[in-house]
């Protein structure tokens, strides 16, 4: 436990933490390796449309794969809300009030910016995995044999309402990520306050990549920079 933990904190906090810790730095792996293969939306239709089939082609790994990642995220959820919940316990002045080290605007709306990546999550599934909420994409020609992934992401986005939820939901994804990844190392029991000082600028840094990264392909279609071959959007 860190030396500035509040009073009120338990070795069930801790394993809670530690599971936090756990849970959230093999969603951040996912959300990394997300990343990596969507933006080969900037390759082109084929090279999308490729990955997408790779994905699809793994079978039960792929099944597997999602069953462990919706159990972290579960993880993830079912404990930090605990740990909010204790924490408002432990700590009924506020952490503004208080001005410790860690209140940063991210640490102390992290509930916050939690609940909207879960909500952006459920509607992303619906949107682009069960397609749901646009069926008519399941009537997309075939391209090369192949689901067209890359006119469905275009079609999406070209909706400014979607393209613009996407880019909320990524800024406050972006944000938690901000005080999530310096978090993690100071659960691990990085106490050493330069170190963690410098980890707190590299859990920025990541975070704004993460958040170009995914920004930049609602932003490209919106600005007519990725079309589908042959019919704008
Ligand atoms: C511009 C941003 C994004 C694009 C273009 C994108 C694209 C996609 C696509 C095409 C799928 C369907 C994959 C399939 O069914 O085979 C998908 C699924 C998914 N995405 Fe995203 N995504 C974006 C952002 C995000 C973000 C920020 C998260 C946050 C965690 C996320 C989490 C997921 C999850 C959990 C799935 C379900 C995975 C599965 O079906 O196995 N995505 N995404």
């Amino acid at each position: 436990m860190s030396t500035n933990s509040p009073p009120g904190f338990t070795q069930a906090t801790v394993g809670k933490k530690v599971l936090m810790a756990i849970t959230g730095i093999s969603i951040v792996g996912f959300v990394v390796m997300h990343l990596i293969g969507n933006l080969q939306i900037f390759i082109g239709q084929e090279a999308l449309n490729k990955y997408a089939e790779m994905l699809q082609s793994l079978g039960a790994l792929k099944w597997a794969f999602r069953g462990v990642i919706a159990f972290f995220f579960a993880v993830h959820i079912w404990k930090g809300f605990f740990l909010w919940l204790e924490n408002k316990k432990a700590r009924p002045v506020s952490y503004a009030k208080e001005n410790t080290l860690e209140a940063t605007l991210a640490s102390r709306t992290m509930i916050y910016t939690g609940i909207t990546i879960f909500l952006f999550v459920a509607y992303h599934i619906s949107h682009f995995t069960l397609l749901d909420c646009h069926p008519e994409y399941q009537s997309l020609p075939l391209v090369d044999g192949r689901f067209d992934v890359y006119t469905m992401v275009i079609l999406g986005f070209s909706e400014p309402l979607i393209a613009t939820i996407y880019i909320a939901a990524i800024s406050m994804m972006a944000f938690h990520l901000s005080h999530a990844t310096s978090s993690f190392f100071q659960t691990l029991g990085l106490t050493n306050p330069s170190i963690l000082k410098k980890l707190k600028l590299m859990s920025q840094a990541f975070a704004f990549i993460i958040f170009v990264g995914y920004v930049s392909m609602p932003i490209a279609v919106l600005m007519d920079i990725i079309t589908i071959p042959g019919g704008g959007h």
